[in-house]
């Protein structure tokens, strides 16, 4: 209680002090007139570049988020830790840049990295550093002043650096520190990404005292069949309960994820850890065959999880990068956004992960409409009415009436991505093309269409889930690539369950309770702001019905700057 009574005060003195100034807010009137695309829910800095999420934890009552930041524009460049933090997950406050060149070791660039906390709650910080031979070096930062309940300032070990590129190791192709964990010998372990031979690797490391630290021979993992690894993740999940699982912890009831980011993607594979002689044994690997498990099958990269002690839950974040063109960007002084952080757990059957918004971003929801038991005939397109279509939370439920409508699927099909981009939502089926229209004007001449279709392959049946961009703007230069995967369910036995967070300029959409994320980037010029509306559509020869819907208006996220520091390090 005391605590944070102390740090709300402490907010406040930081806003008068400083002047806040409520970027966020200041940018909803300017997006009236020419900032259509700025979101009003989803984390992103006042202006410029931003890239990956950096470093997130959950520390004595705040959430920090870092990440790569350019303060000098909106393209990629001079690259430092940018530093937000937050009460809650949604509403955030902008503080002072925590990590930017300072040394050798660092002074052309300070790249990704994680925060440990060690022990006596101390955390740590290992990063990317670009040193002064343009060679990638992993370097260790901790905070200046541990009784400074933000963490506003860091300072770097005088050790720097602490890994360097040797013994085979290509200096362009090393970095990325993963949050470290110990084993129950007490040494701890952190992995790097790497490429070696034309393949991706996770280079691990152990030391017993955070800075001395020294290569095992053996990576934790690599594979022949993908090449470098960016932003590698290792951390346990439980198979017995629905808490997240601190990064340390090791036991009977836990599996091992590890995720790397390459191909555009963030790719993860399952298996079991073993810390007495670092063996990690998967499941199955990367770009097996048949096996294509990703985050997030739109737009998400170089993500990051943390374990949220406050909740017992591991949050992820990722990066989601714009879909116009460097010159769009320059002129809107913006790139990049985060996701909305998302909760991940185990699916039931073990196989795979799932994902779902934080609880935490329905305290923005206001204005709501529900239908319940509403049929949608071959063809139709129902208005939810009532919302602001452009800011909005949707849930939607649909029944199959007629399952054994499915269409027959050539087991040859196998990419969800191709199918979905030859099926568009204007390729009439049998059962689906069924979902939403997002973003929509009102003729449809402009929408982008979240959708499920139902095949049947020998004596299973396959949910198809696409995001289809191709009608999203009238705009002719984005990129609007359609997106899709298959959502691991029988819908014998259940509902196709659709949630999208939809705000101006994205759409994240979680199918079949999480099993299957995609996020899209699409930048209407007519149906924005008012101007925007949102359907259920069905356009399957088969009726569905939708057995609940719930839509609501989403309010604004606080999100605000101090001004102390207005121009930048550098
Ligand atoms: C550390 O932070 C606390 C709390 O903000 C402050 O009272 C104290 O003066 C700081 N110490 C130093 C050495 O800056
Ligand atoms: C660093 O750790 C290695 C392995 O534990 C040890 O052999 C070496 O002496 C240590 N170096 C220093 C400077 O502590
Ligand atoms: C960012 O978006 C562009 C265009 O949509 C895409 O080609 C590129 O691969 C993306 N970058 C990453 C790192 O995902
Ligand atoms: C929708 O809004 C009504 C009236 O404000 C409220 O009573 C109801 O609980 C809301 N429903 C949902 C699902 O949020
Ligand atoms: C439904 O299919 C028809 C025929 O293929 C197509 O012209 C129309 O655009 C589709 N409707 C939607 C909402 O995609
Ligand atoms: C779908 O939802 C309806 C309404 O809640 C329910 O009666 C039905 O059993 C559900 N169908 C399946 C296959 O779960």
């Amino acid at each position: 209680m005391e605590i944070s009574v102390i740090l709300v005060v402490g907010f406040c003195v930081l806003l008068v002090d400083h002047g806040a100034q409520a970027s966020h807010q200041s940018s909803r009137n300017l997006q009236e007139t020419d900032q259509p695309y700025r979101t009003g829910y989803h984390f992103q800095p006042p202006k410029n570049w931003m890239n990956d999420p950096n470093g997130p934890m959950y520390y004595k009552g705040v959430y920090h988020l870092f990440y790569q930041y350019n303060p000098d524009g909106a393209v990629w460049g001079n690259i430092i830790w940018a530093h937000s933090v937050s009460y809650d997950l949604v509403n955030w406050v902008h503080i002072d840049h925590a990590i930017y060149p300072t040394q050798p070791s660092d002074i052309n660039g300070c790249w990704s990295g994680s925060t440990t906390i060690l022990p006596g709650e101390k955390p740590a910080i290992l990063y990317t550093g670009i040193d002064t031979k343009n060679h990638q070096v992993q370097n260790l930062a901790v905070p200046k002043n541990l009784s400074d309940p933000l963490l506003r300032e860091w300072i770097k070990s005088p050790y720097n650096p602490l890994m360097t590129p040797i013994d085979g190791i290509d200096p362009d192709l090393y970095r990325d520190p993963t949050t470290a964990w110990q084993g129950p010998d007490k040494i701890w372990r952190v992995i790097v990404g790497s490429q070696i031979n034309g393949h991706g690797r996770a280079i691990l490391y152990r030391s017993k005292d955070f800075v001395n630290w020294t290569r095992m021979d053996s990576p934790l993992h690599s594979s022949g069949k993908t090449e470098m690894w960016e932003c590698p993740d290792f951390f346990p999940v439980s198979t017995s309960s629905t808490n997240g699982v601190d990064t340390s912890s090791q036991d009977k009831s836990t599996k091992h994820v590890l995720k790397a980011s390459f191909n555009h993607h963030d790719y993860y594979i399952l298996g079991s850890y073993m810390p007495e002689n670092d063996k990690f044994s998967v499941e199955t690997n990367f770009m097996d065959s048949g096996v294509d498990l990703r985050y997030d099958y739109g737009k998400f990269y170089a993500s990051k999880t943390f374990f949220d002690g406050a909740m017992n839950r591991r949050i992820l974040w990722g990066w989601i990068n714009e879909s116009d063109s460097e010159s769009d960007d320059i002129k809107k002084g913006w790139s990049g956004l985060q996701s909305i952080p998302r909760t991940v757990l185990l699916s039931k059957n073990g196989k795979q992960l799932v994902q779902w918004p934080v609880k935490e971003i329905e305290k923005l929801r206001s204005k709501n409409v529900s239908f319940h038991d509403k049929k949608l005939k071959s063809g139709s397109v129902l208005e939810v009415p009532g919302i602001t279509a452009s800011q909005a939370d949707v849930d939607v439920s649909f029944e199959l009436l007629n399952l054994e409508d499915a269409e027959i699927l050539d087991p040859s099909w196998t990419d969800a991505q191709l199918l979905c981009s030859q099926k568009k939502a204007s390729v009439r089926g049998k059962l689906g093309p069924f979902g939403l229209l997002a973003f929509a004007t009102k003729d449809l001449k402009e929408q982008t269409a979240i959708y499920f279709r139902i095949f049947r392959s020998n004596h299973k049946y396959i949910v198809l889930m696409c995001s289809d961009q191709s009608r999203s703007s009238v705009r002719e230069e984005l990129d609007k690539t359609t997106y899709g995967a298959f959502v691991d369910m029988d819908p014998r036995h259940e509902n196709i369950t659709l949630r999208s967070l939809i705000d101006h300029s994205i759409v994240e959409s979680f199918g079949g309770e999480g099993r299957a994320c995609i996020t899209a980037r699409t930048y209407a010029k007519l149906a924005i702001h008012k101007q925007a509306y949102l359907f259920a559509f069905n356009n399957g020869t088969s009726s569905v019905k939708i057995s609940r819907l719930n839509a609501w208006s989403m309010k604004n996220a606080q999100i605000v700057s101090t001004t102390k520091r207005r121009k930048s390090h550098l």
